[in-house]
Formats: structure tokens, C-alpha cells, sequence
């Protein structure tokens, strides 16, 4: 087991990454983050026709994160479709660097199972976030 909460938050992005509005890339991705009084919040990616109006599972959960008034994850999962890494994409990893420490486990699974687990650090090396303003 990776951590405790690993399991809770792998079932709960499976839930929702059956939920995701996919019609154009038909890749669904569900994300689940732990906050910081363990609850979990959780998004599917979320695409529209005008393409780039798409939104990726981060994204739809980080405006769950903050409409259900929570501003702290310590623990995130991203499921993606097929055995390929879904890594969190740029634009994700620095929306994930306001509401994440450095040190934030990324775990990066499939639907069955885990693949790969980084740090936001990692992900998002000399990054700049809310304490560089
Ligand atoms: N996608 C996510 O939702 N999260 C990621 O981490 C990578 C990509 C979505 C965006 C789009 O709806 C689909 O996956 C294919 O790129």
C-alpha cells in the first residue's frame, strides 16, 4: 500500500472517471484529491465541441476543492484510459502548485492499478506559486 489513503482515493477517481463527458477523445480521466481533513474531492475531465473549451479532471476537481470552501490537498490520484502514464498536463500541474506543497504525492494509475507516483516537485521543477508574488 502506498499510504493510508492511497485505496480511498483510487476507488473514489475510478467513480468519477466513469462519469467523464468524453465524446471527442473518448479518454476518460477521473482525478481524487485527499484535503487536508481528509476529506476527498474528486473531477472528471469534462470536453465540449469548440475543443479547446475542454476542461482536464484536475481542473474540474480543483473548482470542486474550492467551491466546497477546502484550500489544501495532500494527496492526489489521477486515473487515465490504457496502460500509457496520464501525467497531470502542464497547465494542470501549476493549477495543482496553488492548492499543493511541493512535496504532494502524485500518484499516476490506470484502472487497474497504480503505475507511477512523483512529487508536484517533480513534476513542476523552479516552479512559481504563491509565495514568489
Ligand atoms: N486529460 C485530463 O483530464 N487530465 C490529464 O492529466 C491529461 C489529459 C484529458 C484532457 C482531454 O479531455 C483528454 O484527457 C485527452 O487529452
Amino acid at each position: 500500500m502506498i499510504s493510508e489513503n492511497y485505496n480511498r482515493l483510487f476507488e473514489a477517481a475510478k467513480i468519477v472517471r466513469d462519469k467523464a463527458h468524453v465524446p471527442y477523445s473518448r479518454f476518460k480521466v477521473g482525478a481524487a484529491f485527499l484535503t487536508d481533513d481528509n476529506s476527498i474531492v474528486v473531477g472528471c475531465n469534462v470536453e465540449n465541441a469548440a475543443y479547446p473549451q475542454s476542461q482536464c479532471a484536475e481542473a474540474t476537481a480543483i473548482g470542486n476543492l474550492v467551491s466546497q470552501g477546502f484550500s489544501k490537498i495532500k494527496e492526489v490520484v489521477v486515473i487515465g484510459s490504457g496502460n500509457l502514464l496520464c501525467s497531470p498536463c502542464g497547465g494542470c500541474r501549476q493549477r495543482l502548485r496553488e492548492f499543493a506543497s511541493l512535496d504532494v504525492p502524485i500518484h499516476m494509475c490506470n484502472s487497474e492499478g497504480h503505475l507511477k507516483t512523483s512529487t508536484l516537485e517533480e513534476l513542476l521543477p523552479d516552479s512559481f506559486g504563491p509565495e514568489n508574488l
